[in-house]
Formats: C-alpha cells, sequence, structure tokens
C-alpha cells in the first residue's frame, strides 16, 4: 500500500518525505487554509519535495471553472493531481482533464456508487472519506471493502482507491488488510505507526545493558 502525506505543511512533509517512505501528498482547502500561506507557492514547493503525486484541490464547482482551475494547477508540476468534488459537474470535469492527460483525483466520495461514476470518469484515484462516515455513525473501512470488490469486478477499472480521513492508526491497519492501493495519513498517525511501548522499553533494555558492558561499535577497528 502507498503512504501519502494529508497536509499542506512543508516543513511536515520535508521531514517525512526524508524517511523515503512517502509516495505522495493529499492537500485540500482546509489544510492549505491552515497554513495562511499562498496556494500556488505551497504546492510548488511540495511538488519540489516529492516525485509522486500532489493532490491539489480545485474550488469552483461549475464544470468549465473547474476544468480552467484544473489546467491552472496542472501546469505547476507534472505530478499535480486535480481533485475535483464528487458532484456531477465534478465528474464531468474529471473526464475532460483525465482524457488530456492530467491525473485527477475525484474526493469527497460518500458511497460505493459515486465510486463507481468516478471509475467511469477515468480518475486516477478515488478518495473515499472513512473518518467522516464514522463520525456519522457509519462503517467507512465497509465502504473501502465495497469499492475494491466493484472494482475488482471489471479489468478495464484502474482508478486507485485512496483511503482518505483518515483518523488513527486502525484505519492504515484495516486499510492494509482489504488491500486498498493508497492510504493518506496524517502527519500526527503516520508517526505513530512506528510507535509500540514495547519497541521503546525493549530497546531501553538494550541500550541499560550495552552501557555496563562498556563497549562502543564505533571506536572498534574491524578484523
Ligand atoms: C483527503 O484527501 C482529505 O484531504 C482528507 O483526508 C480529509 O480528511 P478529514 O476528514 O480529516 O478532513
Amino acid at each position: 500500500m502507498k503512504f501519502f502525506v494529508d497536509t499542506a505543511d512543508v516543513t511536515e512533509i520535508r521531514d517525512l518525505v526524508a524517511t523515503g517512505l512517502i509516495d505522495g501528498v493529499t492537500t485540500n482547502p482546509s489544510l492549505v487554509a491552515k497554513t495562511g500561506r499562498d496556494f500556488f507557492e505551497v504546492l510548488k514547493e511540495i511538488c519540489g519535495l516529492v516525485d509522486g503525486p500532489v493532490s491539489a484541490e480545485v474550488t469552483a464547482v461549475e464544470f468549465q471553472r473547474m476544468v480552467d482551475e484544473g489546467r491552472k494547477l496542472a501546469e505547476l508540476s507534472e505530478n499535480i493531481a486535480v481533485k475535483v468534488p464528487l458532484t456531477w459537474d465534478g465528474l464531468k470535469a474529471c473526464r475532460t482533464l483525465s482524457q488530456a492527460g492530467t491525473m485527477v483525483n475525484v474526493t469527497l466520495c460518500f458511497s460505493a456508487n459515486q465510486a463507481l461514476l468516478a471509475a467511469k470518469a477515468g480518475a486516477s484515484f478515488v478518495s473515499p472519506f472513512i473518518g467522516r462516515l464514522d463520525d456519522q455513525g457509519h462503517d467507512g473501512l465497509q465502504l473501502i471493502e465495497d469499492i475494491l470488490e466493484i472494482y475488482d469486478n471489471y479489468e478495464d477499472i484502474r482508478t486507485e482507491v485512496l483511503v482518505a480521513s483518515v483518523r488513527h492508526v486502525t484505519h492504515v491497519l484495516q486499510a492494509a488488510k482489504l488491500g486498498a492501493d493508497i492510504c493518506t495519513i496524517p502527519p500526527s498517525v503516520l508517526r505513530q505507526l512506528a510507535q509500540h511501548v514495547l519497541t521503546d522499553r525493549g530497546l531501553a533494555a538494550f541500550l541499560a545493558d550495552w552501557e555496563k558492558t562498556g563497549q562502543t561499535i564505533l571506536d572498534r577497528k574491524n578484523g
């Protein structure tokens, strides 16, 4: 499963990209607003840090304006994936942009039928928001299972399932167990993936015992 980081914070992205574990970035208007920075500057910086797809969302709601905004965003870098909302106009814009060779991420997906439409519209990615479904008392991961099952039925569907609105590490684990293509993960949750109390405790014990030996590895001459 590919890991995207779900943030527009360039400092966070730089730090996480240095791990070599990040395959792409997703942003949205709320995440950009949180930075207080210029959208285009932020996008250019992110695209310079990451080789994989960087999702940048249009803010128009009408078809032609979405396409115009999408083209403008796509001009910034070849790894921009234009994000459009899952509306009729968004689906039409997805079709137009995809046919012109632009990667499109259809966002705000909350049902399997919507995901089927995104695939038919030629989306590179569909983003089902699992945390927001859970918040409403629904089962976000069941939606991922349903979409994967439907997409699996049709060889011609190339759309990747990008699990979004991830709230905790269990979401990531379950998405991987289901075989989702991508999970976009907030930086705090990404960092938590590496944490385990027994790892910390085990390391502390090893280091304490090593200290008693009085030895060092780097000062030692091989041979
Ligand atoms: C995905 O691309 C979105 O940016 C994101 O996952 C939304 O998550 P939220 O529900 O935490 O806002």
